[in-house]
Order: C-alpha cells, then sequence, then structure tokens
C-alpha cells in the first residue's frame, strides 16, 4: 500500500484528526519547504571541509523537523539532542525555559546548528544560545520550522524559518499539546474543546 492511500486510511479512521479545527500546513507544502530549507542550509555549510557541523535539536519537539532535514543534508554531520522544558503538562503557555540535563560537551570548535520546533516566547532559544556561546563554538545558528506571529518575552535571532504562522496553539509534526499530537504529518489547530480543561 503506498503512502498517500496508507494515509487515507488512517485519516478516515482518524482518531487524532478528529479533534483538528483546521489544517494550517499540509504535508506537502512541508515536504516542500524542508527541502528548500536543507537546500539553503546546505550551501550556507558548503565549506564545512572538517565534518565540524553540529546539528543540536531541541526535543521533543524537533523530532520529526530533524529527522526530515537531515535526510536532505550531505554533509558528514554530529546530531546532539538536548531537551529543554517550558510547558509544563497541559499549559499553552510558556512558564520559563528550563535545561534538562546537561548539555552535549563536544561544542568547542565547531558550527553548531540548533534546530526546534517554534519561536514563540523566544526562552528556549535564548536560553540554548547563551548555553551553547559558552562551548566556545566556532558558530551557531538557528533554525526553526514554525515561527509566530506574537509578543516575545525574549527577542530572539533565528537564521532559517520554515514557516511564519499566526499566534495560535498548534499542534502536530512534533508539537504537542500535553504530550499528544506529535505523530500527526501536519500542522493543526487544535478545537477548542481539546484545549479545554
Ligand atoms: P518559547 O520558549 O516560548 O519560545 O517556546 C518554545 C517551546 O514551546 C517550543 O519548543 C514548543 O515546544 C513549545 N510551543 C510553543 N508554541 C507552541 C504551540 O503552538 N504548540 C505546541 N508547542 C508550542
Ligand atoms: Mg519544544
Amino acid at each position: 500500500m503506498d503512502r498517500t492511500h496508507r494515509q487515507q486510511q488512517r485519516r478516515a479512521s482518524g482518531r487524532i484528526d478528529q479533534d483538528i479545527a483546521e489544517v494550517l500546513i499540509d504535508e506537502d507544502a512541508i515536504a516542500r519547504r524542508v527541502q528548500e530549507l536543507a537546500d539553503t542550509i546546505a550551501r550556507d555549510y558548503a565549506h564545512d571541509e572538517g565534518s565540524r557541523l553540529v546539528i543540536v535539536p531541541v526535543l521533543t519537539g524537533a523530532f520529526m523537523f530533524l529527522a526530515d532535514i537531515v535526510r536532505d543534508l550531505p554533509h558528514k554531520i554530529r546530531i546532539e539532542v538536548v531537551t529543554v522544558s517550558s510547558y509544563p503538562g497541559a499549559a499553552t503557555v510558556s512558564k520559563g525555559a528550563a535545561l534538562v540535563g546537561v548539555l552535549p560537551k563536544a561544542l568547542e570548535g565547531r558550527d553548531v546548528l540548533i534546530l526546534d520546533d517554534i519561536l514563540d516566547s523566544g526562552q528556549t532559544l535564548g536560553l540554548l544560545q547563551d548555553e551553547i556561546q559558552n562551548r566556545r563554538p566556532r558558530s551557531v545558528r538557528t533554525c526553526v520550522f514554525l515561527r509566530k506571529q506574537c509578543p516575545r518575552t525574549r527577542e530572539v535571532t533565528c537564521d532559517y524559518v520554515g514557516f511564519d504562522i499566526p499566534d495560535a496553539f498548534v499542534v502536530g509534526y512534533g508539537l504537542d499539546f500535553d504530550g499528544f499530537y506529535r505523530n500527526l504529518p501536519y500542522v493543526g489547530v487544535l478545537r477548542r474543546e481539546g484545549i479545554a480543561p
């Protein structure tokens, strides 16, 4: 069974899709944009002859974006994951960011590319950029799949942005609500009943 057919079947029986009020970015648009981003990144790091590029994805939200984008990169790269907690449980507003565990050690002298699912208040990426700079890398850049149009607690520069989206709470393609919906292959807005306690 091919992928499209399987997806149609999944939707028809879809327990997860019925919680979605609106599809904001569909799978084809995601695939096209991720490929464009990978092409741009590949060009920008074309000089990387010493295999210095380290991708630092922020778990858990970046896992799907990570898997798609690294498969389109031609470099010999390392992947060093970090975990940052910002939303305890079923909250939809950030309560500040905290690093969970320790940063990978081998960042000194490397070209670090931080990968996150979404830029919202800016606290997560701000914290990580500071912590990673302290490790004396050769360069630090940041790539986000989504950038929300909303006021930021902290202004953060992103070098690569997949999509700019309105100020709504979105799920899918790695993004969750209370741990659910990360496995949706598209980005959608939850029905209000899904968010309300
Ligand atoms: P920030 O620290 O407020 O920029 O938030 C970044 C983190 O909050 C992201 O890595 C996401 O895990 C989470 N987040 C922010 N907005 C959303 C959303 O709309 N849906 C799901 N998770 C989100
Ligand atoms: Mg996250």
